[in-house]
């Protein structure tokens, strides 16, 4: 089965912050999920790097926007690599190949009859590399996101005939309901379609910091065309060896944020369709990460840095957080005191002393060895029970639902320490009569803690594998999740979360 997930490609004018791991941390855990699962799956990610603000910002350092995108673009990579990502692919969209193959689609969509040459007068907001409808506009002719004044734009272009694809749209969104999650989203962006669209620009005349335009290279393919392409190019060149694209296209998932909405849900289906080319299966659209109630933003200067978060608590934290503390689908505000919070009832204390005292009693007393032992019927009983979490996590995550199949694993993460509570293992170990009773609860303790930490792998992969590591499990996949017999060898390692002070 082709599992194929996309994160947003990211400007490479601004420093990479937390917002942007966010997408990528969350198309990751998908990922890390379905090679879980045996499926073949491809991961992407890269940086958008042409349009204007990049053009601009080359030209107040005094360098090239080549020199300028070369310098930058790594950041972004090694963010990805610093936060565990996983991707197949790093695209950059200023690759050849990339601009070869944009080339050729955008003429695929003139020669198909979408296109055509007209003057385009209104508002455009460079940052958002977006042509504002009256609608959008803020106070004052403002751009609404960034709150700067909009200039007012007037030049002969070359359009794409977008509106001509409203009823192929309205089709599309009414044959799948599940083509846009969560369904707020999936509303927002039909009634932008029933609401009437109008032709976009597919090139920009005063621009020269983009993809020459194929049948009249003065002008530049509109960023965004060029930047949502990245999707469909990059199977084309990832590979030396093979062409991936009849592989892994149509994509399963983009994972986008919710400011790109518009251009995800509505222009790119009608762009692919207007192409002769399948719209991808699904796109889901989170919500912002806040601080101090304003989406974190470089411009806003409120961001958390996510090498600095890294670094303190580790990229595990880090990834876990995302989820816990802001439901994914909504906003939510992060803070450094709310990572500290979380780290240490959540993974310091709820799971990395539940694993350490699991390791830590079989080691005391059964001498490294997990007994043989038979399911104990309290955990499978219940809205917590144990068995079938793999079943639960799977069926959220196919539906991209990040926070509640992890809200799914705490809880019984939770129902493990209170098994723990319950049957007092450090008591049986005091009377020999309980010695079948303590191999019960040490073999279920230990299978708990094994189980747990292999759907908990696609979130917290790097302690995870130590952890699996430690219970001898060498398997990473769910085929893995059956029941296991005793006898396995344990041994003890360093906690899996120090205590904050002691890192
Ligand atoms: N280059 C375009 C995307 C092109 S995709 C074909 C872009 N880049 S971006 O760098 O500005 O943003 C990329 C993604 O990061 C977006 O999905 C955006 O929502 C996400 N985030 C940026 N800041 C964010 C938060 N504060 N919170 C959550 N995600 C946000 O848009």
């Amino acid at each position: 089965m082709p599992f194929y997930v996309t994160t947003p490609i990211y400007y490479v004018n601004a420093e990479p912050h937390l917002g942007h791991a966010y997408s990528t941390i969350a198309a990751d855990v998908l990922a890390r999920h379905r090679r879980q699962r045996g499926e073949d799956v491809f991961f992407l990610t890269g940086t958008d790097e042409h349009g204007e603000p990049v053009a601009q910002a080359a030209e107040r350092q005094g360098l090239t926007p080549q020199q300028l995108v070369d310098q930058n673009a790594p950041r972004f990579r090694e963010m990805g690599e610093r936060i565990g990502a996983s991707n197949d692919f790093f695209i950059r969209t200023t690759d050849p190949e990339h601009v070869a193959r944009v080339q050729e689609v955008v003429q695929r969509v003139h020669d198909n009859g979408h296109v055509y040459e007209g003057t385009y007068e209104g508002w455009y907001c460079p940052r958002c590399a977006d042509f504002k409808t009256e609608s959008e506009l803020g106070e004052g002719n403002t751009c609404a996101i960034h709150e700067i004044r909009l200039e007012r734009e007037r030049e002969q272009n070359w359009f794409f005939r977008l509106s001509a694809f409203e009823d192929e749209l309205k089709r599309l969104y009414a044959e799948r309901p599940d083509f846009v999650a969560p369904s707020f989203r999936r509303n927002e962006a039909l009634s932008f379609i029933e609401g009437g669209l109008q032709d976009v620009s597919l090139s920009r005349a005063k621009l020269s910091w983009g993809v020459p335009l194929p049948w009249q290279r003065e002008q530049v393919v509109y960023v965004w065309f060029d930047a949502l392409l990245n999707y469909y190019t990059a199977l084309s060149y990832a590979r030396e060896e093979e062409d991936l694209t009849d592989r892994f296209w149509p994509a399963s998932w983009h994972v986008i944020g919710k400011d790109i909405l518009k251009f995800h849900c509505v222009y790119w289906p009608a762009f692919l369709l207007a192409a002769g080319l399948e719209p991808p299966e699904r796109l889901y659209v989170h919500g912002y990460l806040l601080m101090g109630e304003k989406k974190m933003s470089k411009s806003l200067g409120n961001v958390l840095d996510p090498n600095e978060v890294v670094e303190r608590f580790g990229s595990d934290a880090l990834r876990f957080y995302c989820f816990r503390e802001v439901s994914f689908g909504q906003d939510g505000n992060v803070s450094a005191a709310g990572f500290e919070t979380r780290y240490e009832t959540e993974l310091a204390n709820d799971w990395g002393n539940l694993a350490s005292r699991t390791l830590a009693m079989i080691e005391r007393y059964r001498g490294g060895v997990v007994p043989d032992g038979e399911v104990d019927p309290v955990l499978g009983e219940g809205e917590d029970a144990l068995a079938g979490i793999d079943g639960v996590v799977r069926e959220l995550l196919d539906r991209a639902e990040l926070s509640q199949a992890l809200e799914a694993i705490w809880a019984r993460v939770r129902r493990l320490n209170r098994y723990v509570e319950e049957t007092k293992p450090w008591e049986l170990a005091k009377d020999a009569a309980q010695s079948d009773r303590l191999d019960r609860v040490l073999y279920n303790l230990a299978e708990g803690v094994r189980t747990l930490a292999l759907v908990l792998h696609p979130y917290i992969p790097e302690t995870s594998g130590r952890l699996l590591d430690a219970l001898s499990e060498g398997n990473r996949e769910l085929d893995a999740f059956g029941a296991r017999a005793g006898g396995a060898h344990v041994e003890r390692i360093p906690p899996l979360f120090p205590k904050l002070e002691a890192r």
